[in-house]
Formats: C-alpha cells, sequence, structure tokens
C-alpha cells in the first residue's frame, strides 16, 4: 500500500473512500457537527433514525455525500468515548480498509479526529491499513477479481518530521508482520527447514542484516543434541539460521539481544503422534520462527541502538524409522541431559539448544516466542499471549512494550513447585510435566534451564498466532501477534 499524509481540507480529498469514526456516545461537536453540515445533517438524521449509534466497528457507507470530494464515506463507530484506546484506532483503521475492500474499492482517505493527533496515533492507523490489506489467497488460481486497497492517505494531521516517521515506522512494522504472515501461512511442503533458511536470507539481504545458516554436519560439530533428536526423525535435514542486525554505534559492554523462535515447519508429534483431526494446522509450529524474522526485517529498517541477533532453530517433527522414541535421553548442547518423556514437547528441546548457541554468540538479554502448548490455550484462549520471564523488571519492560504496542499480553507465573514437576528419575530434567496441569508453565521451566539467570522472556502464542476465524480488522489466519511488541521492547532496551 503506498501511504502518504495530505494537508489540504478533507472535504476536497478526491479519494474513492473517505474513513472516518464516530463515538457512541453523544458525539455531536467538531468533526460530526463540521461533517453534518457539508452532507446537510445526514450522520444526524441516521443517528436519529437509530440506524447507526456507533458502537464499535459498526458500519455506515455513504455514496455521494454532498459535500465531499470523496466518492463514498465510511463512518465507523468508536463505542464509548472514555474506553477508546489506540488499539481501537488501529482495528478501526484496519476494519474500515477490510469493509471497503469487498466492495472493490482501490484507494482509501483515513481522517482522524481532533482527539487522536498524536505521531503515534498515526502509526497505529498505518499498521491497521496495512495489516488489513493482508489476504492468504496465494495458492488460489482463480483469484476473486483482484481486490486491493493499494493506496491509503492520511487526513488530520499536520505533516511534520515527526509524522513522516511514525508514517514509516508504522509501514515497516506492518509490512514485516505481513511478511511472517505469509510465512506463517506456507504448507510445509512449501517451507521446508532448509526453504526457511533461503527465505530468511533473502528477507536478510532486503534489511541489511547479516545471515549464516547452520547446515546438519555443522549443528552436529556444536552437539546440538536436543535439535538433533527432534530431527532424526525426519527426511528434511535442519537448519539452525541466525541473524544479525549491529548498530552504527555499537559500545563496548553494551547489552545484545537475542530472539528466538521455534521453527518447527511440520509437528506431526513424532512417535507420540498427534490425532489426525487438525493435524493440518502444525504447519503453523514455526510461529515463533515467523514473528522473529518479522522483527528482524523490522529491526533492519528501523535501526535501533541495541545489537540483535536471531537465532532460529527449524526441524520438522516426524515419526520416521530413525525418530527418537519415549524414553530417549538426549544430551543437549549445553551438557544437560534430558529425559524424553513425550516426543510431542519437541519445541522445548530445540528451543534449549538454540538458547544455549544464542549466549555462546554472546547474547545478554533473551526474548523466545514459540507455539509451545495446547495448555496456553486452556489458561488464556485467544485473547492474550502467555508471557513468562526473569527478573521481574526486565519482564516488566517487556509487558510495558506489549501495552504500548497495543498488544494482549499476560504474565504467568514460574514458582519453583513447577520445576520440580520435570525432575527425571534417570536425567538431569524430562521434556513434560507430571501430567496434572500447568503445563504451558512446565514448559517454560524446561527453558529456563537453558536460559538459566540471562534475563529472559518467553512467549507462548500456540493459541494466538493464528486466528482460526477471522476479524473484522484481520484476516483468517496467521495474526501477526508479538512482533509489534518485540520491535517495540528492542527500540526501546
Ligand atoms: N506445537 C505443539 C503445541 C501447539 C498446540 C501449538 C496447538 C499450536 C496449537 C507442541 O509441540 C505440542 O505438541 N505440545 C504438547 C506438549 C505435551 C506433549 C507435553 C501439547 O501442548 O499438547
Ligand atoms: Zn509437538
Ligand atoms: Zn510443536
Amino acid at each position: 500500500m503506498k501511504i502518504h499524509q495530505e494537508s489540504q481540507p478533507y472535504a476536497t480529498v478526491a479519494s474513492e473512500a473517505l474513513i472516518t469514526y464516530i463515538f457512541e456516545d453523544g458525539d455531536s461537536e467538531g468533526l460530526v457537527a463540521e461533517l453534518d453540515g457539508t452532507t446537510g445533517g445526514k450522520l444526524k438524521e441516521l443517528r436519529e433514525a437509530g440506524e447507526f449509534g456507533g458502537k464499535p466497528l459498526e458500519m455506515l457507507l455513504l455514496h455521494h455525500a454532498p459535500g465531499l470530494a470523496a466518492r463514498r464515506l465510511l463512518v465507523v463507530g468508536a463505542g464509548k468515548r472514555g474506553k477508546f484506546t489506540r488499539a481501537d484506532l488501529r482495528r478501526i483503521a484496519g476494519a474500515a480498509v477490510r469493509r471497503l475492500k469487498k466492495a472493490g474499492v482501490r484507494g482509501v482517505a483515513f481522517l482522524a479526529r481532533e482527539e487522536q493527533r498524536a505521531p503515534e496515533d498515526l502509526q497505529a492507523v498505518v499498521e491497521g491499513l496495512v495489516m488489513a490489506t493482508y489476504e492468504s489467497d496465494k495458492y488460489r488460481t482463480k483469484k476473486e477479481k483482484e481486490k486491493k486497497i493499494d493506496v491509503g492517505i492520511l487526513l488530520g494531521w499536520a505533516p511534520t518530521k515527526e509524522t513522516a516517521a511514525a508514517i514509516l515506522r508504522g509501514r515497516v512494522i506492518a509490512e514485516s508482520q505481513n511478511f511472517g504472515r505469509d510465512l506463517i501461512n506456507e504448507p510445509s511442503n512449501m517451507l521446508t527447514p532448509r526453504m526457511l533458511a533461503e527465505k530468511a536470507v533473502e528477507m536478510g539481504e532486503g534489511a541489511g542484516l547479516d545471515v549464516e545458516v547452520l547446515e546438519e554436519e555443522r549443528i552436529r560439530e556444536l552437539k546440538m543434541g536436543a535439535l538433533l533428536s527432534v530431527a532424526q526423525g525426519s527426511a528434511e535435514p535442519p537448519r539452525v539460521i541466525v541473524l544479525r542486525y549491529t548498530p552504527a554505534k555499537a559500545r563496548e559492554g553494551a547489552p545484545v539481544l537475542g530472539l528466538i523462535g521455534k521453527g518447527v515447519t511440520f509437528d506431526t508429534g513424532g512417535i507420540s503422534i498427534k490425532p489426525a483431526n487438525n493435524m493440518e494446522k502444525m504447519k503453523y509450529d514455526m510461529g515463533g520462527a515467523g514473528t522473529m524474522l518479522a522483527a528482524m526485517r523490522a529491526l533492519g529498517r528501523l535501526k535501533p541502538a541495541v545489537a540483535v541477533i536471531a537465532v532460529i532453530p527449524a526441524t520438522e517433527n516426524m515419526p520416521g524409522g530413525k525418530a527418537q522414541k519415549p524414553g530417549d535421553v538426549q544430551t543437549a548442547m549445553s551438557g544437560k541431559t534430558i529425559e524424553v518423556i513425550n516426543t510431542d514437547a519437541e519445541g522445548r528441546l530445540i528451543l534449549a539448544d538454540a538458547i544455549t548457541y544464542a549466549r555462546k554468540l554472546g547474547c545478554t538479554h533473551l526474548v523466545d516466542a514459540a507455539t509451545l502448548t495446547g495448555a496456553i490455550e486452556v489458561a488464556l484462549a485467544n485473547v492474550n499471549v502467555g508471557v513468562f520471564g526473569q527478573p521481574e523488571d526486565y519482564l516488566e519492560n517487556f509487558l510495558a512494550a506489549a501495552k504500548r504496542a497495543g498488544e494482549k499480553m499476560w504474565p504467568m507465573p514460574l514458582d519453583e513447585e513447577y520445576e520440580a514437576m520435570i525432575k527425571s528419575d534417570i536425567a538431569d530434567i524430562r521434556n513434560t510435566g507430571s501430567g496434572k496441569g500447568g503445563g504451558a508453565i512446565t514448559a517454560a521451566w524446561f527453558i529456563k534451564e537453558f536460559a538459566e539467570d540471562l534475563p529472559w522472556v518467553h512467549l507462548d502464542i500456540a493459541s494466538t498466532c493464528w486466528n482460526d476465524d477471522a476479524k473484522p480488522w484481520l484476516a483468517k489466519g496467521p495474526t501477526g501477534v508479538a512482533v509489534r511488541t518485540i520491535v517495540e521492547f528492542a527500540m526501546n532496551l
């Protein structure tokens, strides 16, 4: 989408559709009064007739409204003024684009209200617009008439250096989210670990990152026994993808942020095989990898002051003749021994070695993202990302970044009582809990055994990285969750 600001009066902007929004409670001043004036009282009439009340994401589409150069006026309900947040603004922009796309509109203009004219509001609108352009119809040969919105005009913000920077940030972040969503959507035959590595190399070139891909031999030399134990059941070799962003002014002793993303390009469960029902969804078990690649794509362009290294362990989890079996004991790169109780708890195995490697590369702070457990869906449904971490202030900083980015994330506990649940009878640790609940927490504890006492945040995105149903502002399928927060966090570390 081509995005630009215009400073001429909104009524004279001849776009295909002008988008704005109205609050539910007594919103009749300012812009609303003005629109009522130019359109000859249209809005007032419809509100009084009870046809449009301003309820959240309610839509009112008018053609050829008098006094406006735009062909259509789309008014979106904004709900109660007192409850309105920047996240709502982002959703309004997204929902409007998805509504107008259906109507075959190709260009829109978004008009901000007087109260939402901070650069951060502008960034949120751009993010909403760009994310809403995403569709997953790549493999459809008969595409429904090319319905695409490719122009977005922003009205209401006086153009300044700050607004130009906000537009750039919003565009880069949302385009990166869409890049990640594309990856997450790919079926496993189109995205093996090798193909994921190729895509990372290509992306890295465009984003100005250094990319290194570790092949099987190197992975063996490094003794990544936990990753290899998962990969051994597959005919496809594993990869470890390393992407580096180095700031222009690197300070001695400055923090190095490590981003680790679970890259299981397909999870059958291995010998502890999953039921057939819904197994096709396990193509998105590289959601953590997609998230971190998307974040790196954005960071390469936004250039934070901090060095960032992404480590993506990529493999399939297959039940081949060479597959590991329940009860097998594996030695991780760190030297810790792991009793593999359930081969379907493979994410934590590959993350263990990726974290050890990130530490070896000099990362001083860690964030990992993984579609790790079904249990996180039991705890938080598809509403909040489950967040684990240490120490307290690092976790708090991360959650504050999530708030600023408008992503719902919820802190989960890591009491020591849970650690006892992953003690093994014959090895250092086992890869599943006691089976008596707390599955997302014991999984996080397993990863913590490898992060040790480094500042570390773990995101369980198993229930949030995929939308089973479309939202008014977001297509069905991969959501791009956590990318905004990770970028926001890195920009402020
Ligand atoms: N990839 C799954 C987790 C998952 C479930 C992701 C649903 C997305 C949607 C993970 O590898 C897994 O299978 N976890 C098991 C762990 C169990 C065997 C301890 C789970 O959650 O059931
Ligand atoms: Zn699994
Ligand atoms: Zn998995």
